[in-house]
């Protein structure tokens, strides 16, 4: 293995619980970037040994030396650095993601189970909907410390608004520097005051009314993903999103990242998780950013709160 997979004499270890779409983009992507030796968890039996095996083929081909195995018993999650959860119901076309909380719960609960059986000491990413009250139940279940426990929503988000103003714009997605905050939702907030091309704001290359009109594409962007497919929601984009969470944790990158953090009165919200710009090295969610907001983003952001808060009541003793 090389160097890149190494912390000291141990080799890294990835477990991603859920060996759905997403599941296996995450699989394939550690192996590229060889982040470590990858557990593909799933209840479906056969369904994350095949992919395994399919996935260990490809290795020889990338040149990469990370081992993947699949399995039905999370025993085998044992000592995981990283578990990331996929587990869980997607989407159908008309569905929104709030849709799937009282079957995403039960699931949930089962699996941060066993993660704090078998892998009590990992920085756990969640991207199982609705976010982010699937996350709060996460931490609430597996007793983690929240720096440990972080949910992947604002860098897919974020990466959607980036996308969608390179495209207006005529430049690479590379140069624009944006972060959509807030929960998982509707109501997520894409932050305009902060959102710039190589530094220089977004204003000056959009009008007002057109950026209005891609704000609203952000924030019905996975929708926009599932009534095409029909079958299922996006999965490379949120499989991207988590790796790079993954990969600053690993290798104590210390990268900004719009997460989905436990706020502690920070952005005046205090008691849940949502997405706002965090730091993300070795000792987990590192630090909350508190940035400067509009009175308008504030006021977005704490409707969004509010949706957030609405979910995680509901959510199962
Ligand atoms: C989406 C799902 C992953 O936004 O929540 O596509």
């Amino acid at each position: 293995m090389s160097d890149k997979c190494n912390s000291g004499q141990r080799r890294r270890k990835i477990a991603l619980i859920g060996g759905g779409n997403i599941g296996g983009t995450l699989a394939y992507l550690s192996i590229v970037r060889e982040l470590g030796d990858v557990v593909i968890f799933d209840v479906v039996e056969g369904l994350p040994q095949g992919k395994a095996l399919d996935l260990s083929h490809a290795a020889p081909v990338l040149n990469s030396s990370v081992t993947i195995t699949g399995t039905n018993d999370y025993k085998d999650l044992a000592d995981a650095d990283v578990c990331i959860v996929t587990a869980g119901l997607a989407r159908k076309p008309g569905m929104s993601r709030d849709d799937l909380l009282s079957v995403n719960s039960k699931i949930m609960k089962s699996v941060a189970e066993g993660i704090r059986t078998y892998a009590p000491n990992s920085f756990v990413i969640v991207v199982s909907n609705p976010l982010d009250a699937m996350v709060t139940l996460c931490q609430r279940e597996t007793g983690f410390p929240t720096e440990r426990v972080v949910g992947m929503a604002g860098v897919l988000d974020s990466a959607r608004y980036r996308a969608f103003l390179a495209e207006e714009i005529g430049v690479t997605p590379a140069s624009i520097n944006a972060f959509v905050l807030g929960g998982h939702g509707d109501d997520m907030v894409p932050v305009r005051s902060n959102t710039t091309v190589q530094g220089i704001p977004v204003s000056h290359f959009i009008q007002a009314e057109r950026l209005t009109q891609i704000e609203d594409r952000v924030r019905k962007a996975g929708g926009e993903v599932v009534a095409l497919l029909k079958t299922g929601s996006a999965f490379y984009s949120p499989a991207t999103a988590a790796i790079e969470m993954a990969e600053s944790y690993l290798k104590d990158q210390k990268k900004v990242l719009p997460c989905a953090a436990y706020l502690d009165g920070e952005y005046g919200i205090k008691g849940i998780y949502m997405g706002v710009p965090v730091i993300v090295g070795k000792g987990g969610v590192e630090k909350i950013i508190v940035a400067e907001l509009t009175a308008e983003e504030t006021a977005a952001l704490n409707v969004s709160a509010g949706k957030v808060r609405e979910l995680v009541d509901a959510l199962p003793a």
